[in-house]
């Protein structure tokens, strides 16, 4: 028998695991097992100390009630092989089944409870009700590890409300994450360098805030450049815009100058007449940013915009990177996500620290065959890394820490 952190002896001992295995699916067919992968080593670590340990974990958005295509049943069939283990699986998360499944379990096994967002408590905004929820959870088990990192920015009742009832932990990978967290944040070696990237500048806003007081360079690629390019007065043709972010986005590339941060935006695009859907082939055609045709799609950064933020990438000392470049999942438009990851791995070969934050940018490098340790560090939390580089609190951090 073992123990695990502040939880001290954890044999035979029932233990709730919150993991973040929120994986893409294509059907029953996982397309990233990055998330199952890395929550392996603390729920092996417990399993080994002898204790009876129960994941719970959620995968998409259900609206609280069960919906087979957000099932985690292949997702445990999964985390049982890679851990080499028989995983039972409860087909509820706290009902007849789980309370059955979690009553068998011996030392050093292990179960996973079926989607908790299948539960209305899980994420209701009503304190009571997801107490209640907490209430069912936390009565499965003795002690509480908090694992997944993805989720921490979520005051959700098996994140949050949970360890508020029972004697909590924080696990390996979110201690780890942290780390690199904070040395993204206090004192990071310069020059730092920022790559944004992804559909939306409404999602960013509040990281791109605070980063023009840190950050030494802003490169901003990926369907959000549109408002920046419009801030700019250029005309964006059908390519993805928010009318309503482009004052927002005018006042940061003023800002970004009296504060002497370089904001760094394509000046060639990747532009095709329709967004690629499978039915046809994409024709990619390279324009000048500030030329984007009136019924031109702007889906990549171009090849010289590549060279360019490959080039800032490459001689910065601190990299953090999240957001494709372009609609990376067709090769056609790959390149400008392909040129940054690269960038990234020669940060991290001369010493540098190049950090990869998110599901959809992990799965990115991943699918476009790069190796995991060509990284710094692929974290597995997009939006609580941002909302941690932002500088807000974590509920599911502060939790742990009362
Ligand atoms: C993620 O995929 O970013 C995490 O699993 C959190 O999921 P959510 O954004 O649906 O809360
Ligand atoms: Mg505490």
């Amino acid at each position: 028998m073992g123990s695990y952190g502040d939880l001290g002896e954890v044999g035979g001992k029932r233990v709730l695991v919150r993991s973040d295995l929120n994986v893409p699916l294509d059907g029953t067919t996982i397309t990233d097992e990055g998330r199952i992968r890395a929550s392996l080593p603390t729920i092996q670590a417990l399993a080994e100390a002898g204790a009876r340990v129960v994941v719970t974990a959620h995968l998409g958005r259900p609206k609280g009630a069960p919906e087979d295509r957000y099932s985690l049943r292949p997702v445990a069939a999964r985390l049982g092989e890679l851990l080499g283990r028989d995983v039972a699986f409860a087909t509820d998360t706290v009902g007849e089944s789980a309370q059955e499944v979690v009553a068998a379990l011996e030392d050093g096994q292990v179960a996973v409870l079926e989607n908790v967002r299948f539960n209305p408590g899980e994420t209701s905004k009503d304190e009571a009700e997801r107490g209640e929820f907490a209430d069912r959870l936390a009565a499965l088990a003795d002690a509480f590890v908090s694992d997944g990192f993805g989720v921490v920015h979520r005051k959700q009742a098996s994140v949050y409300d949970v360890a508020q009832r029972l004697p909590h932990a924080m696990g390996g990978l979110v201690a780890a994450e942290l780390e690199v967290m904070r040395r993204l944040t206090e004192e990071p070696a310069r020059p730092y360098a920022v790559v944004l990237g992804g559909s939306k500048v409404s999602d960013k806003l509040g990281v791109i805030d605070n980063l023009i007081q840190k950050a030494d360079e802003l490169l901003i690629g990926g369907g959000m450049v549109f408002t920046f390019l419009a801030a700019q007065g250029h005309g964006v043709g059908k390519s993805l815009l928010e009318e309503d972010q482009v004052d927002t986005c005018r006042d940061y590339l003023a800002r970004a100058e009296q504060a002497g941060v370089r904001i760094v935006l394509p000046t060639d695009i990747v532009v095709d007449t329709a967004f690629p859907d499978g039915d046809r082939d994409p024709q990619p055609q390279v324009v000048p940013a500030d030329a984007i045709p009136d019924d031109g799609i702007g889906l990549d950064i171009g090849p010289e915009s590549g060279r360019a933020f490959a080039e800032v990438v490459a001689g910065a000392a601190t990299v953090f990177w999240n957001g494709p470049m372009g609609v990376f999942e067709t090769p056609a438009f790959a390149d400008g996500t392909r040129a940054v990851a690269e960038a990234l791995t020669e940060v991290t070969a001369k010493g540098g620290l190049s950090v990869v934050g998110g599901g959809d940018s992990a799965a990115a490098v991943r699918k476009l065959g790069f190796a995991d340790d060509a990284f710094g560090h692929i974290s597995t939390g997009g939006g609580a890394s941002l909302e941690f580089l932002e500088g807000k609190t974590l509920p599911g951090i502060a939790v742990l820490e009362d």
